[in-house]
């Protein structure tokens, strides 16, 4: 299965768009279940959506019905510059009237290191899994999670090689990041929270991703997010600018 592909020819298109998009889904969702349960990314990507929602979208939204959660955290303390908690509050959280009760936080006030021990690190993944479990309740699922689209395939804090899943799988896992990474131990969606979603929304922006979004395409199985996508029941939409689109130069 192919899934749709809407280039847009810039990356401020692609923030627009989707910040569109998502506010119809949302009050779409809202009317029909009460809330919407919404997985963010970390990354450079979606900061330009970030900045459309905190400015053109502030008012918009129905934030009192938006329940946020992050598609993966590094265990580091919350005003790390690596931390992806700080910089959703930055840029958007702390801009928009968003209850903090609907925000899910991933990471306490009592890491204060970047977290190394074992321990501590699984039970940083096995609690966000339990509040989560909490929050999504009767539905099961999120109701969308927006992803990013690594270099090397991966997507939230699922890196590649993309291995069988564990049954049950939780909805979030501890994961190591690649040796080269600024921060190692981090907690991701797992793959069944993933592909349990209603709508898996990709944004793909820039020349540097044309490469790996066209393997991702080809469902090159080894890659994390052709995992997510492969045989889908819900929704999958790849929100790409024109740089992104670009079939590879071979
Ligand atoms: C993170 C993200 C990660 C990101 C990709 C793409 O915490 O870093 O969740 O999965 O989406 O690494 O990152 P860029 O958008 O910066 O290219």
């Amino acid at each position: 299965m192919i899934p749709s592909i809407l280039p847009t020819p810039t990356e401020t298109d692609v923030a627009r768009r989707v910040a569109a998009e998502l506010l119809d889904f949302a009050k779409e969702t809202i009317a029909t279940r009460g809330r919407v349960v919404i997985g963010l990314p970390g990354g450079q990507t979606p900061l330009k959506l970030y900045e459309v929602l905190a400015s053109e979208f502030a008012s918009a939204a129905p934030w009192s019905e938006v329940v946020i959660t992050f598609g993966d955290e590094r265990c580091v303390p919350r005003d790390h510059p690596e931390s992806n908690q700080k910089r959703l509050h930055d840029v958007l959280l702390d801009r928009v009237d968003i209850p903090e009760v609907n925000v899910m936080e991933p990471i306490g006030p009592e890491v204060t290191a970047e977290v190394r021990d074992a321990a501590i690190h699984k039970k940083i993944a096995a609690d966000y899994s339990a509040a989560l479990e909490q929050v999504v309740g009767e539905f099961g699922s999120l109701d969308l999670v927006l992803l990013g689209l690594g270099t090397d395939g991966h997507t939230a804090s699922l890196f590649p090689p993309a291995l069988e899943s564990p049954s049950p799988e939780p909805l979030v896992v501890p994961t190591l990041a690649p040796k080269t990474s600024p921060v190692r131990a981090r907690i991701s969606l797992s793959y069944g929270a993933l592909r349990a979603a209603r709508e898996v929304w990709v944004l793909v922006t820039g020349g540097g991703k044309a490469e790996i979004l066209s393997r991702v395409l080809a469902g090159e199985e080894s890659l994390p997010l052709s995992k997510v996508i492969r045989d889908r029941v819900g929704n999958v939409r790849f929100f790409v600018d024109a740089a992104a689109a670009q079939p590879p130069r071979r």
